[in-house]
C-alpha cells in the first residue's frame, strides 16, 4: 500500500511503500540505516543484510544522499525515534540517482547555504521552520475566520505609499508611475467601511537598505482593520490573536519545535493579557537601564526594544508614541496633542517589533490638515480622504510581520530562514 511518512503510525505491522529521498545513511557489514524524508516527515529505514537479496543490500550501502527512491517495508514501532516508527525495508527501487549533493551533513557557511537555498530547504531544520510557518498561516486564518473577519486582498501594484515615500520599489505602469505595496492598510480601511472587520495577508515590499536579522525586502504581512473598534479594544484583539497563534504552534508543531531545540517554556506563558508600557515610561526604563543618550521624541532601535522586552516574559505593548515619529494617519491622543493612539508589540528574547498598529484619524478636517503637513496633495490619495467624508467611523488596525513571528516561535536567529526564498539586500538568487 502506498502511503506517506506522516501516516506510517497508522500502519504498524503492515507492509507499505513510500516515495522518499535519502537524507542520510549509515551502514556496517550487516545493516544499513537510511534516513528517509518525503516532505511529510523523516523516518529511519533499516536494511538488514540477511533479510534482503544481496544486490538490494549493496544498493542500500552505496546509495547516495538525495537519491530518490520507492521504498517498501514493514512498519515497526520505535520508541526512540521522533516519528515513533521505523521501516524495516524489504525493497528499494531507485527513481533517480543524485551525485555530489552540495549540502553534506558537515557544517557549511551561511552564504554557501543561501546560494543553495533551493536545496537547503530540504534539510531537517529548514523543513521544521517552514512547517511552523505553515502552521502560523493556518492559525492566523483560523483566528480571523472564527471571529467573523472577512479576508480581503489589497492590490500589490499601487499608485501611492502607505508608510512613507522613502522605501518604495518603483516601476512603470504603462504611462504612469507605480509602486510595489509596502502595506495594504489604506485599502483595508476602505474595505472595513464595506465589510466591518477585515484582514489581508499578502506580500509587502520595502526598498530599505537595512541589513539586520529582522529585515527582509519582501515580507508577508497580516493586516486586520476594524470599523467601530477603538485603540484599547484593538489591543485586546491583538493579544488574543497572538496568543492563539502561539498556542496553536505549541500544540501542533511539537516535533518541529523539538527538531529546532526550541525552549518551549519561553512560549507556554504567552497568553493574553500582555503588559503595556507607555512610550513615556519606556524612555524612563531605558534611562534606568543605562541608555543615557535617549531623549523623549527619539525612535527606538533594536537595542532599545530588546532592553524593554527583557523586563517581561510575554510580548509587551509600547503605546502612545510621539506623533512626529509615526505615520500621518494615526489618531492623536484625546488628552495630548504630542502623542498618538498607537502601539508596537515587542516580542520577547530579542525578536523585536512584531506588530505595528493604531487607531486611525476619522475626522475629515484633521486628515486634510495631516495631508497638507505631509505634502500628500497627490490625486493618488483622494479616495482615502473620501472614506472620512461618507459616514466616517472610529476604526483601528494593525500589521503583524509573518517572518518575525516565525523567527520568534521557531527560535531561529535570522529572518532569512523563515521564508522559502528570502529577498535580502544584495540577494535575489535563487
Ligand atoms: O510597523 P509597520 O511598518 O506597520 C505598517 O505597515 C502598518 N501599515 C500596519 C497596519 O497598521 N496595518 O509594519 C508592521 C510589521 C512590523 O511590526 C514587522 O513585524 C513587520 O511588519 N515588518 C517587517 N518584517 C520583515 N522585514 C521588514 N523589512 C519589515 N518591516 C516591517
Ligand atoms: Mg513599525
Amino acid at each position: 500500500m502506498k502511503t506517506t511518512i506522516a501516516k506510517l503510525k497508522n500502519h504498524i505491522g503492515e507492509e507499505v511503500t513510500i516515495g522518499a529521498w535519502i537524507a542520510n545513511k549509515r551502514s556496517s557489514g550487516k545493516i544499513a540505516f537510511l534516513q528517509l524524508r518525503d516532505g511529510t516527515g523523516f523516518v529511519q529505514g533499516v536494511v538488514v543484510k540477511s533479510d534482503i537479496p544481496e544486490e538490494q543490500f549493496l544498493l542500500a550501502k552505496g546509495i547516495t544522499q538525495e537519491t530518490s527512491v520507492y521504498v517498501t517495508g514493514s512498519v515497526q514501532t520505535d520508541e526512540r525515534s521522533q516519528s515513533g516508527v521505523e521501516l524495516v525495508v524489504s525493497k528499494i527501487q531507485v527513481i533517480s540517482e543524485s551525485q555530489d549533493y552540495p549540502i553534506t551533513p558537515k557544517e557549511h557557511g551561511t552564504e554557501f547555504l543561501m546560494d543553495h537555498r533551493h536545496l537547503w530547504i530540504r534539510s531537517k531544520r529548514q523543513h521544521a521552520v517552514l512547517k511552523i510557518r505553515n502552521e502560523i498561516i493556518h492559525a492566523v486564518n483560523e483566528f480571523f475566520y472564527n471571529n467573523d473577519f472577512v479576508k480581503v486582498d489589497p492590490p500589490i501594484l499601487t499608485g501611492s505609499s502607505a508608510e512613507g515615500t522613502t522605501s518604495l520599489f518603483h516601476t512603470k505602469y504603462f504611462e504612469e508611475d507605480a509602486y510595489l505595496s509596502q502595506s495594504g492598510q489604506l485599502y483595508m480601511e476602505a474595505a472595513a467601511m464595506a465589510l466591518g472587520k477585515v484582514y489581508s495577508f499578502g506580500p509587502t515590499f520595502r526598498a530599505e537598505k537595512s541589513k539586520t536579522r529582522r529585515h527582509l525586502i519582501e515580507f508577508w504581512m497580516i493586516e486586520p482593520e476594524m470599523a467601530f473598534v477603538e485603540h484599547e479594544e484593538s489591543l485586546q484583539i491583538q493579544e488574543q490573536f497572538v496568543s492563539h497563534v502561539v498556542q496553536s504552534v505549541l500544540e501542533r508543531c511539537k516535533a518541529e519545535l523539538q527538531t529546532l531545540g526550541r525552549d518551549v517554556t519561553k512560549l507556554e506563558n504567552v497568553k493574553a493579557p500582555f503588559p503595556r508600557v507607555s512610550y513615556d515610561d519606556a524612555i524612563k526604563m531605558l534611562k534606568e537601564k543605562g541608555f543615557d543618550d535617549i531623549e523623549w521624541g527619539d525612535d527606538f532601535g533594536a537595542p532599545h526594544e530588546t532592553a524593554i522586552a527583557e523586563s517581561f516574559d510575554k510580548p509587551v505593548f509600547i503605546t502612545n508614541y510621539p506623533k512626529d515619529i509615526k505615520a500621518f494617519y494615526m489618531k492623536p491622543h484625546p488628552e495630548r496633542d504630542d502623542v498618538v493612539l498607537c502601539a508596537d508589540l515587542i516580542a520577547p528574547e530579542g525578536y523585536g517589533e512584531i506588530i505595528g498598529g493604531s487607531q486611525r484619524i476619522d475626522d475629515l478636517e484633521l486628515m486634510r490638515q495631516r495631508y497638507e503637513e505631509h505634502g500628500l496633495t497627490d490625486d493618488a490619495y483622494k479616495w482615502y480622504l473620501e472614506l472620512r467624508q461618507y459616514g466616517s467611523v472610529p476604526h483601528s488596525g494593525f500589521g503583524l510581520g509573518l517572518e518575525r513571528t516565525v523567527a520568534w516561535l521557531s527560535g531561529v536567529e535570522h529572518v532569512r530562514e523563515t521564508i522559502p526564498f528570502p529577498r535580502l539586500l544584495n540577494r535575489l538568487y535563487p
